[in-house]
């Protein structure tokens, strides 16, 4: 909370191409946060060099982040956006998170213990402590409500205990933010294992659905989706295949998964799956044509990218003055 205004924080990586699963079970439902709080969506770079990163391309990706925010439909004007790194207070904060935060915890974190195992040749002391600069991230804003997927609530819930620990020693230094979890589309999974999560570091490309694949690319993914031996559209557990494809086609068409069966009664899964790939390069189209305009702009980013550090930073400049006084550093004004 700042102020009267409850604020809204969440960061997407610029490691790799977004998917459909994070348009879907994230950026979308970004815009509606802005008619109620005050948003703050965030590039994280400085989390994406927690892994091995090509410096070019981690350039070009945190450009084509910002400008991917913008073209699903974050207005600038109402949601402040910006890059992580452009605002020193994000690692500033890490810091003296990390004093406050306990070795036992970070070790129980399902994704360091996953990435670990991923990159065992880079487990370094960035990947342990990642979730502590995710906690300043949020924290930093005095922020009242994070939007997540579900691999993230448990970085989230740690955030929470360090801003009570903190909160118990420092009485009112942060409001403890909630995680929300996007209502529909929450999970969109892989369509070669449909029991997994859509992911965009897959190696399977074909399981992946990326926001700016093309028309073409998109159909011939879908018509290779995993199903099963049925032939019928049906919602169920044990059509994980079907499922996720009905799921994705709700959430671009906005139709139920009553209507979608109805639709689809006595057709095959040719049709379907077909339906659903012209579904979703319809949908992406109009993103995918503001995303060319924008990349084309460089300038106008970079412009953005000022503006929206500079607005963050007024923020981030209070909190942290505000914490460094209670824990006892000298401040000369
Ligand atoms: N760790 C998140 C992810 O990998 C990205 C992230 C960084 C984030 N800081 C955040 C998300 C703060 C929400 C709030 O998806």
């Amino acid at each position: 909370m700042f102020g009267e205004q409850k604020v809204c924080f969440s960061g997407v990586q610029p490691s790799g191409n977004l998917t459909i699963g994070n348009y879907l079970g994230a950026i979308k439902n970004f815009a509606e946060f802005s008619q109620h709080y005050k948003t703050f969506y965030c590039v994280v770079d400085e989390h994406a060099i927690t892994v091995r990163q090509n410096p070019a391309e981690l350039r070009r990706r945190t450009y084509e982040t910002l400008a991917l925010y913008m073209a699903c439909g974050l207005d600038p004007e109402k949601n402040t956006l910006y890059v992580q790194s452009m605002v020193h207070e994000h690692a500033e904060l890490a810091w003296l998170l990390n004093c406050f935060t306990m070795f036992g915890e970070l070790s129980r974190m399902t994704q360091f213990k996953d990435k670990s195992a991923k990159h065992s040749d880079n487990i370094n002391a960035g990947l342990f402590t990642y979730p502590v600069l995710m906690a300043a991230d949020i924290l930093l804003f005095q922020t009242d409500v994070v939007p997540v997927g579900i691999d993230q609530k448990q970085h989230v819930e740690l955030c929470r205990d360090i801003a009570n620990r903190l909160n118990q020693i420092y009485p009112d230094l942060f409001t403890v933010p909630e995680p929300i979890m996007a209502k529909s589309g929450k999970k969109i999974m892989s369509l070669a294992e449909p029991t997994k999560k859509m992911s965009k570091s897959d190696e399977n490309t074909n399981a992946v659905v990326y926001i700016l694949d093309d028309k073409d690319t998109i159909i011939r993914k879908f018509k290779r989706a995993v199903t099963d031996s049925e032939a019928e559209i049906r919602f169920s557990e044990d059509k994980p295949g079907v499922s996720n494809l009905m799921t994705i086609y709700s959430c671009f068409t906005g139709n139920t998964y009553d209507e979608i069966e109805r639709e689809f009664a006595g057709k095959g899964y040719g049709d379907f799956k077909l339906a659903v790939g012209e579904a979703t390069a319809d949908a992406l189209a109009p993103v995918q044509a503001r995303f060319a305009e924008l990349m084309a702009d460089k300038a106008g980013l970079e412009a953005q990218m000022k503006r929206g550090a500079e607005e963050a930073s007024y923020y981030a400049r209070r909190t942290l003055s505000k914490i460094q006084k209670k824990l006892g550093f000298v401040q000369i004004r």
